[in-house]
């Protein structure tokens, strides 16, 4: 066959390939995840994260300039509490660590940042799972456990949280706290649901970060099988009708076809969520020169953007932004 007037790679000239680029990054696609340890008495930097740490309170100030400095238009928050018990009370204590982190950067920064709270029991649990176990047979009981989420939701709305995040993957969650928000007068408070996360190695190296490691079993029994994509498509269809806002596929890299599935049939505002193990992987690999760290880091974030994912989380949130500016001011 001759080859015909098609030819692709004209639109792949320097000058422009601007013009046709499908997906931009975007510094306003990012959303930075930030670890506030209650006992911690200066930034610990996390081993098992390079370039991450966990924030004491009054470390927090400084940190939440430089992303809003950075032009990071939002912060996922997540506690590390002083203590731990089996119903994981701290999660719903007015004064617990998110919500005086929430509350100290309402104060410090109004509408300067948009502040985004992770919703589960399993960093404030003594035996580590994300809902209240049954003593005997060591179950993970679902019903029990929404009646806190949804103190927990009140909690952090009353902190100031503009979004609430539940990602304990208990069914019924959404609509628990949709209403105890509704019930307390927290209307507009925004529910961005962890709808289809799935049961996976990925999370290793945020068990170091949120010290949330569990004692017995694993999650299986309430997260996702990795197996399964049609299953994710109803998760999120209960999620939407039980009133979320925003769901979200986690982890995102091994997930791209989930993203994709649930934008294209949804077409709802969907968050990605790059986790600790594949920000993990390419700092090591990156740190052993086997790979260039900061391309990587472009190509898996816009890869994430192209599936579909209106909004990233990521522990590269930061890096990104300096990157993202320095190419527009080239
Ligand atoms: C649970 C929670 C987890 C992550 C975010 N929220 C851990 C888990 O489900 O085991 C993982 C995030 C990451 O790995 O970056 N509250």
């Amino acid at each position: 066959m001759k080859l015909g007037s098609t030819r692709m790679r004209r639109l792949r000239n320097p000058r422009v390939r601007r013009i046709v680029k499908e997906t931009q990054l975007s510094i306003d696609d990012l959303i930075c995840p930030l670890f506030v340890d209650e006992k911690a008495k200066k930034v610990v930097p996390i081993t098992s994260m390079p370039g991450q740490s966990r924030f004491p309170l009054n470390a927090l100030k400084k940190e939440i300039e430089e992303i809003i400095g950075l032009g990071i238009p939002a912060i996922i928050l997540f506690g590390i509490p002083g203590k731990k018990d089996e119903r994981g009370s701290e999660a719903y204590n007015s004064k617990g660590v998110v919500q005086n982190a929430t509350r100290l950067i309402r104060e410090n920064f109004g509408d300067k940042i948009l502040v985004i709270t992770d919703l589960c029991l399993c960093e404030y649990t003594s035996h580590g799972h994300c809902g209240i176990v049954d003593k005997k047979t060591k179950a993970i009981l679902n019903d029990p456990t929404l009646e806190i989420l949804g103190k927990i939701a009140v909690s952090q709305a009353e902190a100031g949280a503009d979004i609430v995040a539940p990602s304990g993957m208990m069914d019924g969650m959404v609509h628990a706290i949709r209403t105890a928000l509704d019930d307390a007068g927290f209307k507009d408070t925004i529910i961005m649901s962890y709808a289809a996360k799935y049961h996976s190695s990925f999370y290793g190296p945020f068990r170091e970060a949120a010290e949330s490691g569990y004692a017995f079993g694993d999650r299986s029994t309430y997260q996702m099988d990795f197996s399964n994509a049609d299953e994710a498509l109803r998760e999120v269809a209960l999620d939407l009708k039980e009133g979320a806002d925003i769901v979200m596929v986690k982890p995102a890299l091994a997930y791209l076809d989930i993203i994709c599935r649930v934008k294209q049939e949804f077409r709802v505002p969907v968050a990605a969520y790059n986790v600790s193990g594949e920000y993990s992987m390419i700092k090591a690999a990156g740190e052993k020169g086997w790979l260039k760290e900061q391309a990587i880091m472009l190509e898996v974030l816009t890869a994430i953007k192209r599936a579909g994912a209106d909004m990233i989380l990521t522990y590269f949130a930061k890096d990104a932004a300096m990157l993202l500016a320095k190419q527009k001011s080239s």
